[in-house]
């Protein structure tokens, strides 16, 4: 019984993000250089995206490129920002045929001006589309998402248009990039690593975690049917006592 076959429909997360690593680690394991690991984790994402679609998650957000990812060689930020380029070229038709939607989160206004167009344009062609909403994370980090929260909100208080009082929970969700999309409840990363990377802090507050060794590049559909079979026998008790949740 694969595990697709062994989903519970009714309990399939809304909100599934991903942090995708080991491409590097991947692309050194054939002794090629780590550009081969980005150009190969492109089909992951496509096996992704479209196990996402068919069983009805409606937001899937993959952390594509932070704003640390910045610090690395010059070479591997170009080729990155490049294959972004390509894949999204190549990818819109059949995102669109599939009835997927595009958003990006992160300070979109670092990104190549190329880069940027590019990302419009695919927004712009896939506006309409009421299936998944993929969501790439590019240039982003939380820190700075929340930081420009706080920002906005003190101009706001600062304005007069809101009162130290009115900052709750509910405020601080609309100001932040992804105040249109449920907190996930469910994050992944592959690689083995067991950290978070300033990936969505404040949407995960309540997330359960999931930490897989398959390097990116091998990751498939089929890994997140696991993850999300393996979810879906956890109990989340969101500070309750399990006895409260049976009665
Ligand atoms: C993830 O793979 C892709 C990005 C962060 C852009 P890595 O490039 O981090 O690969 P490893 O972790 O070095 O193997
Ligand atoms: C996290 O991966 C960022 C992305 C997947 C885009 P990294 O490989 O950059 O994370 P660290 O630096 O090892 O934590
Ligand atoms: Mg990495």
């Amino acid at each position: 019984m694969s595990f697709k076959d062994k989903l519970i429909e009714n309990k399939v997360p809304k909100h599934v993000a991903i942090i995708m690593d080991g491409n590097g680690r991947w692309a050194a394991q054939f002794g090629n250089e780590r550009t081969f690991g980005h150009e190969h984790g492109v089909e992951a994402v496509r096996s992704v995206v479209e196990g996402a679609g068919e069983i009805g998650v409606k937001y899937l957000t993959l952390y594509a490129f932070s704003t640390e990812n910045w610090a690395r060689p010059k070479d591997e930020v170009d080729a990155l920002m490049g294959l972004l380029v390509q894949a999204i070229s190549d990818e819109t038709d059949e995102l669109q045929k599939s009835n997927v939607r595009l958003q990006v989160i992160g300070d979109v206004k670092s990104l190549p001006q190329h880069v940027q167009e590019k990302l419009s344009w695919s927004i712009d062609r896939l506006k309409t589309c009421t299936g998944l909403t993929l969501v790439l994370a590019l240039s982003y980090s939380s820190k700075w998402e929340i930081l420009e929260a706080v920002k906005r909100i003190a101009e706001q208080v600062k304005l007069g248009k809101l009162e130290p009082s009115d900052i709750d929970t509910d405020l601080m969700d609309c100001f932040l990039n992804t105040s249109e999309m449920p907190d996930p409840e469910l994050l992944i990363r592959t690689s083995g690593e067991c950290r978070i990377s300033n990936f969505l802090l404040w949407q995960i507050a309540y997330s359960e975690l999931y930490f897989t060794p398959k390097l990116w590049p091998d990751f498939r559909k089929e890994d997140l049917f696991e993850a999300i079979c393996d979810f879906q026998n956890r109990e989340r008790r969101f500070g309750k006592t399990s006895q409260q949740l049976i009665s």
